[in-house]
This record gives C-alpha cells, structure tokens and sequence, in this order.
C-alpha cells in the first residue's frame, strides 16, 4: 500500500512510520511512503522526510487566493502520488471538501487527547487544564468535522501532578507514536470497513 503522510512540524510521528518501515520493510510493515506533504516549509518534518529520501510538497494557506484554492492544491499534490491511505501525522490544518472528496474514508488523523474530549489544535493543554487524570491519544478517520471521524484506536497516558503541557505532550506522543504505527500497519496490511462510526479492520 502507498502512503501520503502529512505534517506541520517536528514531524516525529513520521519518523515513528519511517522506523517501522526501516525495521519490517515494505513488504513486512505492508505499506511505503511514497511522499511527505506539509503546510509550512523548513520544518523538521520535511528534514526527515528528505533524510529518507522521500518526494516532498509544501501547500501554504498563504500561498493561495481562497482556502478552497488551497485546499484543492494540496488535494492535487497528495493524488499525484496515488496513495492508497493518507496519514495526518501532526498535520495542523482542517481540510476542505474536495480532499475528503478524494481521499474520506482513507485519511486518517492522530490526536493527541482521548476524542471526544479536547478536540482541536490545543488537547494536550486543555485536558490539563480541565484537571483530567486521564488523556491519551485517537486515531481516527478524518470526515468533515474537527477531529469528529470514527475512531480507530485509542492509547490512555496518565496525568501527573507535576506535568506541563510539553511534558505531558511528550509521554502522549510516546504512546502516540506505537500507536499510529501500529494502527497504520493493519489498515495496510489487512483492509478495513467503516460502517457508521464503527471501523473493523479485517
Ligand atoms: C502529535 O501529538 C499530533 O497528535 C499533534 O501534534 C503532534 C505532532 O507531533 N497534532 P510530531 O510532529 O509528529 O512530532
């Protein structure tokens, strides 16, 4: 299976994807990355990517007239490497309709906070916030909603007393990171349904 992966910095989700593929290879992990694509240029993100030696695209909102200019650029940028499943890997913008158009129901997004609670650009922060003794991360499927796409795995990190936003950002990312790979992996290697807001891999 040909993946797109998507990001917007440190980009150590990918890295995550690039190891298991490294490790397992093509065939055992079951799918290759084809491209790296990012909403922003000299991220580190876009430094790995080009370390693998992987094709990369950049789409900046700024660079277009309209947000659906934009949104239909970065939908030509990812079909151009005719991707089988695209991955938001830290990926921080919302999509439009013509990349749900081509590619719902084979986008899937990872989230830093246990969705439904604390969707949105700032989980990790806002699950602090609200005193949760528990967070985690999702992997879900991206519909037209804000982190809203059924949901197809769920890691659980605790909260301790003494976390900041990053600390406790950096021990969901932990969890995060196994996780995407993981989920990333079966998808590829044995298919999947989606039926409602249930997902059943095969
Ligand atoms: C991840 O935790 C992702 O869920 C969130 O931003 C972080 C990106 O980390 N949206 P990285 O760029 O993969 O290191």
């Amino acid at each position: 299976k040909r993946l797109v992966v998507l990001v917007s910095g440190s980009g150590t989700n990918l890295q995550a994807l690039l190891d298991a593929l490294a490790a397992e290879g093509a065939e055992g992990y079951g799918a290759e990355i084809v491209a790296v694509g990012a909403d922003r240029d000299s991220i580190a993100g876009l430094e790995r990517a080009e370390r693998a030696g992987l094709p990369t695209f950049v789409c900046r909102v700024k660079d277009f007239a309209t947000r659906e200019e934009w949104d239909r650029a970065l939908a030509e940028a990812t079909a151009a490497y005719e991707p089988d499943l695209v991955v938001s890997a830290g990926f921080m913008k919302i999509v439009g309709k013509e990349f749900l158009a081509r590619f719902g129901g084979r986008f899937v997004n990872t989230h830093p906070a246990l969705l439904p609670s604390f969707p949105g650009a700032h989980g990790v922060r806002d699950a602090l916030a609200y005193g949760a003794k528990v967070t985690g991360c999702t992997v879900h499927f991206v519909d037209d909603g804000v982190d809203t796409g059924p949901i197809i795995a769920q890691g659980v990190v605790e909260v301790r007393d003494e976390d900041d936003a990053s600390a406790l950002h950096e021990r969901i990312k932990e969890v995060e990171r196994r996780l995407l790979v993981d989920v990333v992996g079966r998808l590829a290697r044995n298919g999947y349904r989606i039926e409602g807001r249930k997902v059943v891999i095969q």
